[in-house]
């Protein structure tokens, strides 16, 4: 933004981009209209402290929830999957946001620093970046939590297994209409957007491996191989694997499948999946890519030791030289489908966040009483998710699904 007619086209472009999400996300809106025939706002008087990836679709959740009633601060998820168009829409509606596309670590820590001084009373997070951080910060009396992600409930559960969680926290991960969408179809629809936006490769013949067959595994596996590509997938824990070998694919260790991968893709949340021993015995032009949260599952140490000056041959590749031999780093480890492409398409992330919105509302109604715990999503969320969506959806069921609904 240098200027002030290049700062408003970017806002134009941003409400553009709002209203086309808000258009695929009627979940949200349905929500909106059924809160407001309550005499008071459900988060009149609530201050939220957000870290979410800054997509449209965030900004669907951000203006449901300034609608009813909260006020808000906003940093990102991760430094690469800021929309920059979206950021500026969100200042212009008066929303405190700190996030800029590429961002540096430091700028980044600062940013969510800067939401920590607002002071809210719940922090609702994508990966448990900012919960970790308000735990490491004494004295900041956050009233409660929730957590987007399997890698952050993965975290926030250790804290709390060592005592140490200081709110309670709602993992809406967890949610049957979080996990069962967004983590399979949207992580496998938008990560295979963010490997062809980045690359625009043929995927027909091609052989891709990828590496976990948890939800995020399995929505990639099944996108790439309708797509006509030959996937192998990897796995560590036996009942996957042999779930994996059912579903039809070829099913090997990693070691043997890099003497033929084309293509890599991670959807572990694990660390250092992809190793030296690995990128070594590699295929040249050999294309590496990560699905999940953090960009600590590709040995990245490794690749930058062995090229300091990797080239980058279009945005988001690029190209190690090793021994000789091309390997293609796209995005530099981060998720792909978010630093590619767009992350999951709106549709899916109506889910998500009527989950979010939802419980957002259940705990203000709670603030304070609950104890200090990782909790699940109350299985009437849950329920009246998959309800509001089916009704979304135009699917009606054999018996009326619009019952009694109580906060
Ligand atoms: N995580 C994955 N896709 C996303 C999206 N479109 N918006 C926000 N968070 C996301």
């Amino acid at each position: 933004m240098t200027d002030s007619s290049s700062r408003s086209s970017l806002e134009l472009e941003g409400q553009k981009s709002h209203e086309w999400a808000k258009s695929r996300m009627m979940i949200i809106d349905r929500i909106i209209k059924d809160f407001s025939t309550l005499k008071a706002s459900p988060l009149e008087g609530i201050k939220l402290g957000i870290c979410l990836h800054i997509t449209k679709e965030t900004s669907v959740l951000v203006m449901a929830l300034k609608a009813l009633g909260a006020e808000m601060a906003l940093c990102s998820a991760n430094p690469l999957s800021v929309q920059n168009d979206i950021a500026c829409f969100l200042k212009n509606k008066e929303i405190q946001i700190f996030a800029a596309r590429g961002e540096s670590q430091k700028q980044y820590n600062d940013s969510m620093l800067r939401v920590i001084r607002f002071k809210p009373d719940i922090v609702t997070d994508d990966g448990a970046e900012l919960h970790l951080m308000v735990h490491r910060s004494l004295g900041k009396a956050i009233v409660a939590g929730t957590e987007e992600t399997t890698s952050g409930v993965a975290r926030l559960k250790e804290l709390e297994s060592y005592g140490q969680l200081k709110y309670p926290v709602i993992a809406v991960n967890n949610a049957q209409t979080k996990y069962l969408f967004d983590n399979r179809y949207g992580t496998g629809q938008s990560t295979v957007d963010g490997l062809l936006r980045t690359t625009s490769v043929l995927l027909p013949g091609k052989h891709i491996v990828v590496c976990g067959y948890g939800w995020v595994g399995k929505g990639v596996a099944s996108r790439l191989r309708g797509m006509g590509a030959i996937v192998t997938v990897t796995e560590t824990d036996p009942i996957k694997a042999l779930e994996a070998h059912m579903e039809g694919y070829e099913v090997s260790s990693l070691a043997s499948a890099c003497t033929y991968g084309d293509i890599f893709i991670t959807c572990t949340g694990g660390y250092r999946i992809i190793r030296k021993e690995h990128i070594d015995t590699m295929k040249d032009g050999v294309i590496l890519c990560n699905a999940g949260h953090f960009d600590f599952e590709i040995d990245l140490e490794y690749l930058r030791s062995q090229d300091q000056e990797p080239k980058e041959v279009r945005p988001n590749i690029q190209l190690y030289l090793i021994n000789g031999k091309g390997v293609y780093l796209l995005a530099s480890g981060r998720v792909i489908n978010l630093v590619g492409a767009e992350g999951h398409p709106p549709e899916v992330m109506a889910l998500s966040f009527a989950n979010q919105l939802l419980c957002i509302i259940y705990l203000a109604k709670r603030m304070g009483s609950l104890e200090t715990r990782v909790y699940d999503v109350p299985a009437h969320i849950d329920r009246k998710v998959s309800e509001y969506a089916l009704n979304a959806f135009g699917i009606s069921l054999e018996h009326s699904i619009d019952g009694q609904f109580t906060m």
